[in-house]
């Protein structure tokens, strides 16, 4: 089994890639984080609230509250534009009879780290704000984490945010920075795969005809807030009826990275470019001497990605 700590801004594909992992064989997840990005921190600490009320009642997942800002940057807004005023494209989840944790997203990923060395891995599907937090409060984390798996950037691709920049580096450059120079072991599922990896109507089409009886409120859900999500795509990126797996790939590709293709590369991220803020500098040279190693995914297997996403539910 493997067992994961999820850290996210729970917006349409987080939840996606939550229920993923919440009916993945062989998965633990042994707690749920929320920093800021898509929604705010406490909407998103909420969501998440209420997709384990929906998904998963009575197993009592942690969920901890994190970061409502990056690091040194000012708020500038929120997502809502991608994934609807909630988050979760104006889906109405019942509440949750759960609360979040005491701890704060830093505190609970740096203890359970220490308490459990070699034996976490990470998935971030959001800012890296409470990750470089928790680095602060322990930095031998870097060794106590086995793997961290960064969904953010982009190297081949344009961003989607700016130019050059993805949204989850772009909205707290500092942090992704410090996370990719600090020696944590990274694997990068960034949009030069995570835009390839689209589910479309037909596969939810396929998921309401062949889902088990217990996911019926689950594919209910991802109906609703895919058809917001399919709609913001087709108007940003000229897709009908489909839309990119970002946050699902990350959580695929930590239970098994066998369905990318990663490059070890040295990067860093930018954070004081006026046009450039949050792009992955990867320093391509023969020789290369900027920044740290980290694994970069390159390329996918969209095809059985997907398959993988949507067999979990049938
Ligand atoms: C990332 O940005 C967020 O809007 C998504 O949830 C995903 O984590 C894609 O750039
Ligand atoms: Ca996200």
């Amino acid at each position: 089994t493997t067992r994961i700590i999820i850290d996210c801004d729970t917006g349409i594909d987080d939840a996606l890639a939550i229920l993923y992992a919440l009916r993945a064989p062989g998965v633990v997840v042994e707690g749920i984080t929320t920093v800021f990005g898509n929604i705010d921190v406490q909407q998103a600490a909420d969501n998440t609230l209420r997709l384990l009320e929906l998904a998963a009642p009575g197993y009592e997942i942690p969920v901890a509250l994190g970061a409502s800002r990056a690091l040194v940057r000012e708020l500038t807004g929120f997502s809502t534009h991608v994934h609807g005023e909630n988050g979760i494209g104006g889906v109405q989840l019942p509440p949750s009879r759960q609360v979040p944790v005491q701890e704060t997203a830093a505190e609970f990923i740096a203890r359970m780290a220490d308490t459990n060395p070699g034996e976490l891995v990470l998935v971030t599907l959001g800012r890296l704000t409470n990750l470089s937090l928790a680095l602060d409060l322990d930095p031998q984390l870097t060794s106590k984490l086995k793997k961290v798996v960064v969904m953010g950037g982009t190297v081949y691709k344009p961003g989607n945010v700016t130019p050059v920049a993805e949204a989850n580096l772009w909205g707290d450059p500092e942090a992704a920075d410090r996370v990719f120079t600090s020696g944590l072991p990274v694997m990068m599922i960034g949009l030069d795969v995570t835009l390839q990896t689209r589910i479309t109507s037909e596969h939810v089409e396929l998921l309401k005809r062949h889902r088990r009886e217990e996911n019926k409120a689950v594919i209910e859900f991802m109906e609703e807030s895919l058809a917001y999500y399919f709609k913001f795509y087709r108007e940003a990126n000229y897709l009908i009826n489909s839309a990119p797996l970002h946050d699902p790939l990350a959580l695929m590709a930590a239970l098994q990275p066998d369905l990318v293709t990663c490059r070890r590369m040295k990067v860093r991220v930018e954070h004081q470019g006026a046009f450039t803020s949050g792009m992955v500098v990867a320093d391509l040279r023969a020789q290369p001497k900027e920044g740290e190693f980290i694994e970069v995914a390159v390329e996918v297997d969209a095809e059985r990605a997907v398959g993988v996403f949507l067999s979990v539910f049938i």
